[in-house]
């Protein structure tokens, strides 16, 4: 143990409202995916009309080495709304910036603020944090995993489908983005139909699919294939943060743009979901983003309910 709080598992059933840590679907339990989802949907119907504030008293950091709009915006309403007050802390304004290591930076936060959300490229490095800073910790997205989106996106579903039980996933774009693995956990976990449709050279691997051993998920490098008789459409974009430039790579996705021509292959009533920022023309036309700017935008706003539901069952009571 480090610190002065009890390090559990995220995926620790018994005590969900003991939890410490978000950093991957990957190591959550299907149970605790469908309890927050329900604490977010419970804490959107309340939204201004809170009666309770466990984040009273309490800072909470977000150390980001990536840009974001949605996530900081959304981490720090929601800090603020559960009665807390946000610490934005850009990597290149800390020492952890200029090579301090994770370790040190997390022992000297965890003393000094009750929580740390955490947005970088390495999932290592949220790991890290999380065992030596000694207070509860998010992942805000690296390049493994983007957790708090994928809550939130299960929630839209639920919102605009009734549930995911017997629903069909694709996701079109770059299959072993942050995003597409993520996705890949959740149907895991929950046990949807998930395929992928990408470009041979950017499909999950197969040591991956291994590890994840679901039959539920399949992959094709036709995009048509990946969306026939989808209920949800989800992409992203083609080129990652870090990997601005890579042209060669970009290249590659030119047939897979989510446009009105492959969603003709979509069940009728699909839903299309992009976590954002979308370059129009690129992953999605402009038409399709804005025939579904009401889903997506939706999908945007409920970061906030999930992420207060996710702190809110974090929050301690921790003097420093
Ligand atoms: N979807 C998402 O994480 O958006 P930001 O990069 O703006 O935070
Ligand atoms: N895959 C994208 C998600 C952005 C929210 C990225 O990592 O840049």
């Amino acid at each position: 143990m480090v610190g002065a709080v009890r390090l559990l598992q995220s995926a620790d059933t018994e005590n969900l409202d003991q939890m410490d840590h978000l950093l991957s679907i990957e190591s959550m339990y299907p149970q605790n995916i469908v309890k927050y989802i329900d604490h977010a949907v419970t804490l959107k119907t309340r939204r201004g009309n809170h009666e309770e504030f466990p984040l009273s008293g309490q800072i909470w950091a977000l150390i980001f080495s990536k840009s974001s709009t949605r996530t900081r915006v959304s981490f720090e309403v929601g800090i603020r709304e559960l009665g807390g007050s946000p610490l934005f802390l850009s990597s290149n304004d800390i020492q952890l910036g200029r090579g301090e290591p994770i370790k040190d930076t997390a022992r000297v936060l965890g003393r000094m603020v009750h929580g740390a959300i955490i947005r970088t490229y390495a999932q290592s490095d949220v790991e890290e944090f999380s065992s030596f800073a000694g207070i509860p910790t998010i992942n805000a997205l690296t390049d493994d995993e983007h957790p708090c989106q994928i809550l939130a996106d299960l929630l839209t579903v639920r919102e605009k489908l009734g549930g995911w039980d017997g629903k069909r996933f694709a996701f079109v774009g770059d299959g072993y983005s942050n995003m597409a693995r993520s996705w890949c956990w959740a149907a895991k976990h929950l046990g949807f139909q998930l395929t992928i449709g990408s470009p041979s050279d950017y499909q999950p691997p197969s040591d991956f699919l291994g590890k994840i051993d679901a039959p539920n998920i399949s992959v094709t490098s036709n995009p048509a294939e990946a969306v026939a008789g989808a209920d949800v459409v989800n992409t992203d974009v083609w080129l990652s943060m870090g990997q601005e430039g890579q042209s060669e790579k970009e290249a590659q996705f030119k047939s897979y743009q989510v446009n009105s021509e492959l969603l003709a292959e979509a069940s009728e009533g699909h839903i299309v979901l992009h976590c954002l920022p979308a370059y129009r023309g690129k992953e999605i036309s402009e038409d399709v983003l804005e025939k579904h700017s009401k889903t997506i935008f939706q999908q945007a706003e409920n970061r906030l309910h999930v992420q207060k539901g996710i702190m809110a069952r974090m929050a301690k009571h921790r003097v420093l």
